[in-house]
C-alpha cells in the first residue's frame, strides 16, 4: 500500500532545489511500497526565491521562519538544506518535536558542534541521515560490496582527490568561504565527502598529517575570515591501510573532478565522478577493465524502470539524490535502518576527522583522530 511522508524543507538554495526535485521523484520509483513525499512547507528567508522555488516544485506553502515547520504537527520529516551554521538549531528543535531529520553535510562547522547535533538528535529516537550522497552512488556501493566480500584481498591503500572551481567572475565570496559561517573550506566542504567514503569503503581514520592553503580574498570585503582553499593529507586507517586526501575549490579548469581509488592485495578499483556509471577494476596479469554499473543485479538496478528490455541506461548525480531520498523516506515510513547510509554519528565522526586534519595543518605534526562516545 502506498505511504505518504509529509516534509518540510529549510533552505531553497542550490541543494534545497535538488532535494525538492528528488524527494518529489522518489515517489515514482520501482521500489515497493510506493512512498510519496508530500512537499508541505518550504522555509527560505529570501522571499522571492522561496516563493519561486515553492511554486516551481509544488511546495504547498512558503514561510520565512523555519520554526513554522518545527511546530507543524503534520510534518513528519525535516530536510535541513540551510548553510552549515544553520544545521544545529533547527535539526535539534525538529528532533525534539518528534520529527525525523535529514541534514546536509558537513553536519557542522566544528566537531564540537557536530557532537552536540548528533547527541541532541539521537537522544530523541528519531531517524537521522547526514547527506553524504556518495554513499548512494551505485558504483561506490558496488565497490563497498566487493571490498566486504574480500574481492580486493587485504586493503592497503585508499586515495582520493576532489577538484573544482568555486570562484566567481566578480570575485565576491559566499558564506562557504567564511570560517565562522561554514567551518573549514575545501577540507570541510569537499574533503568531508571523501573522508566519509574512506570510512564507508575501508574503515575509520586513525591519524593524519596535513597541509592547507588559502589564496582567496573577498572583493566585496564582507568575508574577512576566509577558510582553506585547498588541502592535502596523508593518513593511516585503523586497519593499517594508508590513505591520501586532496581537495581544492580553486582548481579553475575542473568542473567537478572526484577520484576515489582503493588498492588491495588481490585487486584495485578506481572511480571517477565524471564517469559515475563506471568502476575500473584492476586485476593482476589482466590489467584494468571498465565495468558499467547498469546491469541487472547491480546496486539500484531494481530502482528505476526495468533494466535490460531496451538496453542499459546510464544514471546521473540527480538520480543518486533520489536513491538517498528513498532511503530517508523508507526510514520514516517503513522503519528501515538509515545505515549503511550516513547517520549523524557518521556526520560527527567525519567532523572529528576534519578537525584533526586542520589541527595537523596548524601544528605541522601528525595528529591522532579521537572520538567521543
Ligand atoms: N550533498 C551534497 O553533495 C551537497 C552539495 C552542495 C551543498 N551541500 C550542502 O548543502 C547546504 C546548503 O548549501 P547550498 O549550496 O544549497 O547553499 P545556498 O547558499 O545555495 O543555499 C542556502 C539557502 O539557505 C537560505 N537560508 C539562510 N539562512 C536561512 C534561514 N535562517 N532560514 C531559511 N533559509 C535560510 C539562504 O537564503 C539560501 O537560499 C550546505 O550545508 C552545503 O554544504 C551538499
Amino acid at each position: 500500500m502506498a505511504k505518504t511522508v509529509t516534509v518540510g524543507l529549510i533552505g531553497a538554495g542550490f541543494i534545497g532545489q535538488m532535494h525538492s526535485l528528488t524527494f518529489k521523484s522518489a515517489g515514482a520509483t520501482a521500489w515497493t511500497p510506493a512512498i510519496t513525499a508530500r512537499l508541505k512547507t518550504l522555509a527560505e528567508r529570501d522571499e522571492t526565491l522561496g516563493r519561486e522555488i515553492a511554486a516551481r516544485y509544488g511546495w504547498e506553502t512558503w514561510t520565512a521562519d523555519w520554526r513554522d515547520i518545527v511546530t507543524d504537527p503534520e510534518i513528519d520529516l525535516v530536510i535541513n538544506a540551510g548553510p552549515n551554521h544553520l544545521h544545529k538549531e533547527p535539526s535539534i528543535a525538529s528532533a525534539r518535536a518528534g520529527k525525523h531529520v535529514f541534514c546536509e553535510k558537513p553536519l557542522a562547522g566544528t566537531a564540537d558542534e557536530a557532537f552536540e547535533i548528533w547527541q541532541g538528535v539521537a537522544g530523541t529516537g528519531v531517524n537521522h541521515l547526514c547527506a553524504f550522497t556518495h554513499r548512494s552512488i551505485p558504483a561506490l556501493e558496488l565497490a563497498r560490496q566487493m571490498i566486504d566480500a574480500g574481492e580486493l584481498g587485504e586493503i592497503r591503500h585508499y586515495r582520493s582527490r576532489f577538484l573544482l572551481n568555486m570562484l566567481t567572475p566578480d570575485a565576491k565570496l559566499s558564506w562557504r568561504f567564511s570560517r565562522s559561517k561554514a567551518g573549514l573550506g575545501a577540507l570541510g566542504d569537499l574533503g568531508s565527502h571523501h573522508i566519509d567514503q574512506a570510512r564507508f569503503l575501508v574503515g575509520e581514520i586513525k591519524r593524519v598529517g596535513a597541509l592547507t592553503k588559502t589564496w582567496s580574498r573577498d572583493a566585496a570585503g564582507q568575508i574577512t575570515d576566509v577558510n582553506d582553499d585547498a588541502f592535502v593529507c596523508a593518513a593511516e586507517l585503523e586497519n593499517g591501510a594508508t590513505a591520501s586526501f586532496e581537495a581544492s575549490r580553486v582548481a579553475g579548469a575542473h568542473n567537478l573532478g572526484g577520484w576515489i581509488e582503493v588498492d588491495g592485495t588481490e585487486r584495485s578499483i578506481a572511480f571517477h565522478m565524471e564517469r559515475l556509471n563506471e568502476l575500473t577494476i584492476y586485476e593482476p596479469g589482466r590489467g584494468p577493465r571498465t565495468q558499467m554499473i547498469t546491469k541487472e543485479g547491480h546496486p539500484y538496478s531494481d530502482f528505476w524502470l526495468p533494466i535490460g528490455i531496451q538496453g542499459q541506461h546510464p544514471l546521473g548525480w540527480n538520480d543518486c539524490f533520489v536513491h538517498q531520498a528513498r532511503h530517508m523516506l523508507e526510514a520514516v515510513a517503513l522503519g528501515n535502518p538509515v545505515a549503511p547510509r550516513a547517520t549523524f554519528e557518521d556526520g560527527y565522526r567525519v567532523a572529528e576527522t576534519v578537525d584533526a586534519i586542520a589541527r595537523s595543518a596548524a601544528s605541522g605534526r601528525f595528529e591522532e583522530v579521537r572520538f567521543r562516545s
